[in-house]
């Protein structure tokens, strides 16, 4: 079978994430590895989901936990969600939530919903790579959401046309990004809007690492900073895309979105017609998890994880040759190096796995044009303080000998 024949063009687009294939390297127990950005199982409300799985499970439970469910999602766990929405000053009912299959599944639907082949997508350079494999299925051209002001809004909407389409969304993830760690500030996201409004486009708001700030002072999402201008969610034009895959665990994919109602409803129907629903019986227990637990969880967590956060920019700045520069998060799993200009962090890469047994992921693919080569991601989510010093110091050397 000639199997190139048979495939759409949007096929062609989707490639191998460096990523996936790095996550096989954590199995291998010699190797240090900061490449995966995913969370410590260690850390897992393990007794929780324990408590809440023979909960769902039990007599006149289980039928439902079983059954198939409404698209939109098991309704109190939209209404649990509703109420930390409110807490972010973002005031909204059930009807502006859809539970999604991680919020992996939401950035894919909203491709979807908004991408006609040809249109831009504006993303920051570094973005997200998830989220660039998840849009190239609609065959987009992407870019640079740059909010320095150089270049006017004619000139993006000019560049799109000459693209063949037209600009769409931004996405961004505004706290504690990925890859770069940083977050965006006040002013910056008062900039994203007034684009988003110049151009009259959609913003999508990945907040996957939100919960997880260690210090300074929380900024407000996107979606507040609009609904604060417009009255009401129904007004806005930014689609919140939460997760509970570093707050409670992976595992179960559960996310959801919040946006104006207009929005979910097309939502639900793409759901529909792709996989029903997002799994009952974990939508039934991450309820009850959240319920029982969230607030300490993530208490527990910042606090670990900010130990390793500390641990890794005291091992840099203790390691790192001249030449060398990283970001300083105040929140998630990331550090973003930038190597001098003649080294790749691909070439780092192989070097590191065969000489010092160090995993990280290179920098390019989080590029939507590849360029950058001279960067890389650390994640210290998964490393003890002991790990990353000794990690960092090998990394440190290698670099120190390229
Ligand atoms: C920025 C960002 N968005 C979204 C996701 C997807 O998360 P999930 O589908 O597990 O909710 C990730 C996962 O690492 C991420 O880093």
């Amino acid at each position: 079978m000639e199997w190139q024949q048979v495939l759409a063009s949007r096929s062609s687009r989707m490639k191998a994430s460096e990523i996936r294939e790095l996550l096989k390297l954590l199995d291998q127990p010699d190797i240090l590895s900061f490449a995966g950005g995913i969370p410590d199982p260690a850390l897992f409300p393990t007794e929780a989901y324990r408590d809440a799985f023979a909960t769902a499970l039990a007599d006149g439970s289980a039928a439902q936990a079983l059954q198939y469910s409404v698209s939109e999602g098991h309704l109190p766990l939209r209404q649990w969600i509703a109420g930390e929405m409110a807490k972010l000053a973002i005031p909204c009912d059930v009807g502006n939530i859809l539970i999604t299959s991680g919020s992996q599944q939401a950035l894919d639907y909203l491709g979807k919903l908004m991408i006609t082949p040809g249109d831009t997508v504006l993303v920051t350079w570094p973005t997200y790579l998830g989220a660039l494999g998840a849009f190239n299925a609609y065959e987009p051209n992407y870019d640079r959401l740059d909010l320095s002001g150089t270049r006017s809004a004619s000139e993006i909407v000019a560049r799109a046309q000459a693209a063949g389409g037209r600009v769409k969304y931004a996405y961004l993830s505004p706290d504690f990004a990925n890859p770069t760690g940083e977050t965006l500030s006040l002013a910056a996201r008062r900039a994203t809007l007034r684009l988003a409004d110049e151009l009259d486009i959609a913003v999508v708001e990945d907040a996957a690492y939100q919960v997880l700030r260690y210090d300074g002072a929380p900024v407000p999402p996107l979606l507040a900073l609009d609904i604060a201008r417009h009255g009401s969610i129904e007004a806005s034009r930014v689609i919140y895309c939460g997760s509970f895959s570093k707050s409670l665990a992976p595992g179960l994919r559960l996310g959801w979105v919040c946006a104006a109602s207009p929005v979910i409803g097309r939502l639900v129907l793409m759901k529909q017609a792709a996989d029903l629903h997002t799994s009952s019986i974990n939508q039934i227990v991450t309820d009850l998890v959240a319920r029982a637990v969230f607030g300490r969880h993530v208490a527990s967590l910042r606090a670990t994880y900010a130990a390793r956060r500390d641990a890794m920019l005291a091992a840099l700045a203790r390691h790192m040759p001249e030449g060398v520069r990283w970001t300083r998060p105040e929140g998630g799993m990331f550090v973003w190096l930038t190597l001098p200009k003649h080294m790749d962090g691909g070439d780092l890469l192989a070097q590191s796995l065969t000489h010092e047994k160090v995993a990280f992921v290179p920098g390019r693919a989080f590029f939507a044009d590849g360029s950058n080569g001279n960067t890389l991601r650390l994640s210290f989510s998964c490393a003890t303080p002991v790990l990353i010093d000794e990690g960092i110091s090998r990394l440190g050397q290698l670099i120190g000998r390229s």
